[in-house]
């Protein structure tokens, strides 16, 4: 999964979009804590990543709220169906850990489930990347599984393929940040939803890059 993350997802894009892309919409508070992000980015205007952007379900209110987004996705098939869906966004296919964009050129990226293949060993690196991405006083919003053993799932729709989920610690994330030059804003971590067959808690960090 590490040596070719979209791989899996390619296999499982149809099946992932028709249960996921709309899901976000259901949940008050991750919502809200994308509306801060946006509210945040938007102040200051300029471009802002979506980085495995999937089917598009982040940088669904990303556009809405008029902002510049390039989305990357390592999958090439999460790339058509978010094309489909937001034919207006400049999509990309492209891996997140080495992305051919210049230092300080992009006002904010958002993750949004992205770091759950990322082994937390290799977190540091990736956080880097985003840091050099990202303009003095940037803003970076990562939403991941926390507080959980990781889950691997066999053949998730019948499919093929296997997919180990990593929950990170929002400790060691927040540690990573530091190091690479971007300071916590807020930390929130939403408990569960067990009804829905959530099996982690799921955490939303927002950091900023020194101005
Ligand atoms: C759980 S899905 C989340 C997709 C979308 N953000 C959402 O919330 O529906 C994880 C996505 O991250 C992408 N991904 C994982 N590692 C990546 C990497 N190194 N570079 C680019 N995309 C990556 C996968 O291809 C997949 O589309």
């Amino acid at each position: 999964m590490f040596d070719s993350p979209g791989a899996a997802y390619d296999i499982i894009a149809d099946d992932y979009a028709a249960r996921f892309s709309d899901e976000l919409f259901g949940r008050p508070v991750d919502l809200a804590l994308l509306e801060v992000f946006i509210a945040l980015v938007g102040r200051r205007g300029g471009t802002v990543l979506d980085v495995g952007c999937g089917p598009g379900t982040a940088t669904t209110m990303l556009a809405k709220a008029a902002l510049d987004v390039i989305g990357v996705d390592a999958s090439a098939e999460m790339i058509r169906i978010a094309e489909e869906r937001l034919p207006d966004i400049d999509f990309r296919v492209g891996d997140f850990r080495e992305l051919d964009l210049a230092d300080d050129s992009v006002a904010g990226i958002c993750s949004w489930y992205s770091l759950v293949h990322t082994e937390p060993a290799a977190l540091p690196g990736v956080i880097a990347e985003f840091a050099r991405m990202l303009l003095p006083g940037g803003w970076l919003l990562l939403a991941f599984q926390t507080e959980a053993p990781d889950l691997t799932l066999a053949e998730p729709f019948g499919k093929p393929v296997t997919l180990t989920y990593l929950r990170h610690d929002t400790d060691r994330v927040s540690r990573a940040l530091g190091k690479a030059g971007l300071a916590v804003d807020s930390i929130t971590v939403r408990q569960r939803d067990i009804d829905a067959g959530e099996t982690a808690n799921q955490a939303f960090v927002l950091a900023r890059k020194a101005r």
